[in-house]
């Protein structure tokens, strides 16, 4: 059994998660839940794009045997009062801009994952940092499940697929492509043998700032298993970041190698 947890708003990135389940499992089983316990207060939850009907006919074209779609009190019953304590990977960057987060994203994944019971579960690179915090907690907890992360899948000009992408005003829409090309930057930097992890992220908050209503919450050149910052990069890394572009907040992320000598 393959699964693909979502929160639904379907998109090219999670139909590529169902792709590589179906090719790699039996069965695939996608769940469509907007988790209230992972979005803060004055976040987007009230507004998070749901529209099970048309997620439902996205699906249709594909190999799945069943979608999962509970509802709140089904997944949390009145008296529910357990939780996943995430540790230090969840600290940092999305833990310190949404406290509370990882602990939501843990505990509904945990759920899931008894409830639907896959042998491999599918999650985007896109949110870098929870794959890293789930498996953690699969490491931590021993649970039976495989975790495959999957590549980020992009629109042709570069922007990563995201359902809070809807939220964006056509001219925000081609502002979002400087997290993309900030990203690109500091590849070509490396490439250009630039070594300096704070030079390079400097370049990369310079070229997002020339969007002048960006506010950055983080740039940073992490080590790609701690998300430690690194201050050399003299081995593969990872470039991550989070931009608020009016009212949407963005994450994206991309490997950072250097050119081997
Ligand atoms: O990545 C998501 O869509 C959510 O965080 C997840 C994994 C479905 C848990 O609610």
């Amino acid at each position: 059994v393959g699964f693909v947890p979502t929160m639904g708003a379907l998109h090219k990135g999670h139909l590529s998660l169902v792709e590589t389940a179906a090719k790699e499992c039996e069965t695939v089983v996608v769940s469509i839940y907007v988790n209230p316990t992972q979005f803060g207060r004055g976040e987007d939850f009230d507004r998070y794009p749901r529209n099970l009907q048309q997620d439902l006919s996205l699906l249709a074209a594909y190999p799945v045997g069943a979608v999962f779609a509970p509802t709140d009190s089904e997944m949390y019953p009145k008296g529910f009062d357990t939780w996943v304590q995430v540790g230090q990977i969840a600290e940092p960057w999305e833990g310190t801009c949404r406290p509370g987060h990882f602990r939501g994203v843990a505990t509904v994944v945990l759920k899931l994952f008894n409830l639907v019971e896959p042998d491999i579960a599918y999650f985007g690179e896109k949110d870098y940092q929870q794959l890293l915090v789930v498996k953690q907690m699969v490491r931590d907890l021993n649970i039976p499940v495989e975790i495959r992360g999957c590549p980020t899948v992009r629109e042709p000009d570069g922007l990563a697929m995201s359902s809070r992408n809807q939220y964006l005003s056509p001219d925000e829409r081609r502002d979002a492509l400087v997290l993309f090309q900030s990203e690109r930057l500091a590849q070509q930097l490396v490439d250009s043998g630039e070594t300096d992890a704070a030079r390079i992220t400097q370049a990369m908050r310079d070229h997002i700032l020339r969007v002048p209503y960006a506010k950055i919450d983080y740039v940073a050149i992490v080590d790609p298993e701690t998300l430690q910052e690194v201050s050399t990069v003299n081995r593969p890394v990872r470039a991550i970041l989070a931009v608020r572009l009016g009212g949407t907040r963005l994450i994206d992320n991309m490997e950072i190698t250097p050119k081997p000598v």
